[in-house]
């Protein structure tokens, strides 16, 4: 048997600052959630890195650690926040505007949100066209290698000014209009070319995850657009060492398709059709009410199905299935969104059944805690000296970034393994494969 090693990781010495770029209902729940955790308010439900313990060895050897004390993560205790927001709201207000706590946490969080401003952002209207508002806190350089050379600066001052060692920036801003990747996105030469002669085809977000980069520090994608998934941030992160991750957090229906589709087809159960809608009212909602930046979405969700029932593989249960994915803007919900599936499924003999899912949930708190397991995985990654796309954080995304060449696994139960063999490779723990038979062999 090979000897697993253990890999040299830098310890989580000192501050972390955690930068999100768009400061609008998943930011401003992230910070209130790890402040009201800090202060004893709440517990950190829903983050992985806070509450999942971890088997190590033998089920007999009784070894179970919460990840957090298992793998050198940075402590909550550690973590700074700041953010890049197009709107000049502290992040007391955003939280306010973006109404998805109670005004008694608000009341109770409102001095540790206060002082958060947000830094200016790099913005372009052609890449979100329904954000409405005072959109003026934005930079006005001339060229997006300017703007991308300011928000290096950014980083720079907030790092000296909150006393950070480390960085990571995730991506939480509206979701940009679709685009595909064009040849200025292919060649780190291409896109700086493309950034010093202002080329349109380069939407914010990339902006951003090029300083970030450029930079040296860890960028994670919660949103589905385009962003670090090109060939050149690809190249920069490899040339430079940083981890990058994406794309979407995997969130409400998603969330639960991820979790029923696997069901379904371990067990051989056909599918016919898979009918999603759902209603909300926040400003990804009016944002994502724009087709273009639905479109970006729609394809996020869509590739879901088809990587898990492969249907190539299963033509039997899976061919020619329909999957149709809506999302209706409707102001009176606001974030807590109501999201509504239909599942037509075959059993045994071609029988039909039908599965209805009525899920209720707030999507920014179950964004959260994804957010910040994604910051502390990014910065554990770093120090662990991973560079390039880090596939094992798959389980977080709803479309999972992956080596050209290779298919994304999308597999909640194969994402959990992969994330959790992964921290045991990390620090030279025998992988688990669930054989078991040592325990009936003896
Ligand atoms: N809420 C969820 O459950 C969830 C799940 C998966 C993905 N997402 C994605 O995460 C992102 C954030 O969601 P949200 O609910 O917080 O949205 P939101 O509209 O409340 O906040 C987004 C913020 O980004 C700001 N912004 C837009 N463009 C910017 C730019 N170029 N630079 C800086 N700031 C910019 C907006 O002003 C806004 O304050 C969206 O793209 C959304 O699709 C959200």
């Amino acid at each position: 048997m090979t000897e697993i090693k253990k890999i040299d990781i830098t310890p989580a010495k000192g501050r972390l600052g955690i930068l999100t770029v768009g400061m609008g209902a998943v930011s401003t729940t992230l910070f209130a959630g790890v402040e009201a955790t800090r202060h004893n308010i709440a517990k950190p439900i829903g983050s992985v890195t806070q509450m999942a313990t971890i088997r190590l060895g033998k089920r007999t050897e009784n070894r179970n650690p919460l990840i957090k004390d298992f793998v050198p993560m940075a402590q909550l205790e550690d973590i700074r926040f700041g953010a890049w927001d197009v709107f000049h709201d502290d992040c007391y207000k955003a939280a306010c505007v973006a109404d998805v706590l109670s005004k008694e946490h608000l009341d109770a969080l409102r001095p540790y949100l206060e002082p958060i401003k947000p830094m200016a952002a790099v913005f372009n209207p052609r890449y979100v066209k329904l954000l409405k508002g005072d959109i003026s806190n934005v930079k006005e350089h001339k060229t997006l290698m300017e703007k991308a050379e300011a928000l290096i600066v950014d980083m720079e001052e907030f790092a000296k000014r909150e006393e950070c060692e480390r960085l990571v920036v995730v991506w939480c801003a509206s979701t940009e209009a679709y685009i595909e990747e064009k040849p200025v996105h292919e060649t780190l030469e291409a896109f700086e070319k493309g950034l010093r002669e202002n080329d349109p085809e380069i939407p914010p977000s990339m902006v951003y995850a090029y300083a970030a980069i450029r930079h040296g520090v860890p960028f994670a994608n919660g949103a589905p657009g385009l962003n670090c998934e090109i060939g050149a941030l690809q190249e920069l992160a490899d040339k430079n060492g940083v981890p990058i991750s994406g794309k979407d957090f995997k969130t409400g229906q998603t969330l639960m398709k991820t979790i029923i589709a696997p069901g379904l087809k371990a067990r051989m159960l056909g599918l016919k059709g898979w009918f999603s809608t759902n209603i909300l009212g926040n400003r990804d909602g009016e944002v994502l009410d724009d087709p273009e930046s639905f479109k970006t979405k729609e394809v996020s969700k869509l590739g879901v199905l088809d990587y898990i029932l492969q249907p190539d593989v299963y033509p039997d249960l899976y061919k020619g299935y329909y999957h149709k994915v809506r999302i209706n803007y409707y102001p009176p919900r606001g974030d807590s969104k109501e999201g509504w599936d239909a599942i037509d499924i075959v059993g045994w003999m071609g029988y039909p059944m039908q599965i209805k899912i009525d899920f209720l949930c707030r999507d920014s708190i179950l964004a959260a805690p994804v957010a910040l397991d994604l910051a502390l995985c990014s910065d554990l990654a770093s120090r662990a000296g991973w560079k390039g796309i880090q596939e094992w954080m798959s389980f977080f995304y709803k479309s999972p970034l992956f080596k050209k060449g290779l298919y994304p696994e999308h597999d909640l139960f194969i994402q959990q393994t992969k994330l959790k063999n992964t921290l045991r490779y990390m620090m030279g723990e025998d992988m688990i494969t669930h054989l078991g038979n040592e325990y009936y062999d003896q």
